[in-house]
């Protein structure tokens, strides 16, 4: 299914890890519609990860940036709007670290310097992408920057901890923002908010296979895949949807509109 619906547009894709990776689908699918892009993703993920496989399918380059160093993007922008050949149309954040989910810490025993640190990088960082587009001239008019979220910023999910703080503060970087940067130049900011997806940050959380066959089991459509939030993002990345800003976007085969299903009642009938 390709209908070159990005081309002639320019983007920065972060956080393509390995072929699970949300941001590696997307990567495939904005090359197959047209796109071009830089990928980016923190320095030490880049010595893990496998990227430079992803940059030779896609015909780009990786260019470094740590999302918290507002140097790094600074030097990312700039570098990439040289590579590309202009300013950008669209960026994916698709970024998340929590070092107390990563080392198991209690929600009554965080250690607070990580906590900064899973919001600096899954939240603040988002405000930073933006901030430093927006000093850099970077996007184009009706440019289209999106963050990925989770259901846990509005409702408890025990151990998705401190993460659930920064994906409320990204989604609510996405109003402020989105505000700001549609008077200025008419660019859309949204965040997604995605079923729970088999990569190396969900199967992070304790007990989320748990967590993901309730939700498979609690929507009508099933689990939204990583390929299917992939053709959402190419949906917001297009002019098809222009007039879509400031918002937290539910992408996850309606979950967070139902109450119970017939699935989970034959479960738990005793
Ligand atoms: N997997 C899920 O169940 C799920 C559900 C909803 C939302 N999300 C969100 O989707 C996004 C992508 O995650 P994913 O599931 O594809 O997992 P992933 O582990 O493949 O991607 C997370 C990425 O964040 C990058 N990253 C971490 N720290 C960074 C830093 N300081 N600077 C730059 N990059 C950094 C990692 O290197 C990695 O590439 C995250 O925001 C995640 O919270 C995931």
């Amino acid at each position: 299914m390709t209908n070159q619906l990005l081309k002639g547009k320019r983007g920065i894709i972060f956080g393509a890890l390995d072929e699970n990776s949300i941001a590696w689908k997307t990567a495939e699918r904005v090359f197959e519609e047209g796109g071009k892009f830089t990928l980016s993703n923190a320095p030490i993920a880049l010595r893990m990860g496998k990227i430079n496989d992803l940059a030779a399918k896609c015909k780009t380059e990786v260019i470094p940036a740590d999302a918290t160093s507002e140097q790094d993007l600074t030097n990312l922008y700039t570098k990439s709007m040289e590579v590309l050949g202009g300013k950008l149309d669209f960026v994916l954040h698709s970024i998340g670290m929590s070092p107390n989910v990563r080392k198991d810490k209690g929600y009554g025993d965080l250690n607070y310097d990580w906590f900064q640190k899973t919001l600096d990088i899954s939240g603040l960082s988002f405000h930073k992408v933006l901030q430093t587009a927006e000093k850099l001239d970077a996007m184009n008019e009706w440019g289209s920057i999106l963050a990925l979220s989770y259901i846990a910023a509005q409702r408890t999910f025990p151990d998705y901890s401190d993460m659930a703080q920064a994906k409320a503060l990204l989604e609510s970087i996405a109003r402020s923002y989105g505000y700001r940067y549609g008077k200025l130049k008419k660019v859309r900011v949204n965040t997604i908010s995605q079923s729970p997806t088999k990569t190396t940050a969900g199967a992070g959380i304790t007990g989320f296979d748990v967590f993901y066959d309730y939700a498979q089991m609690m929507s009508p459509l099933g689990n939204a895949t990583a390929e299917d939030c992939a053709n959402y993002i190419i949906l917001m990345f297009s002019d098809y949807s222009r007039m879509v800003t400031m918002q937290n976007l539910m992408h996850d085969g309606g979950f967070s509109s139902t109450g119970i299903t017939e699935d989970l009642i034959g479960r738990l009938t005793k």
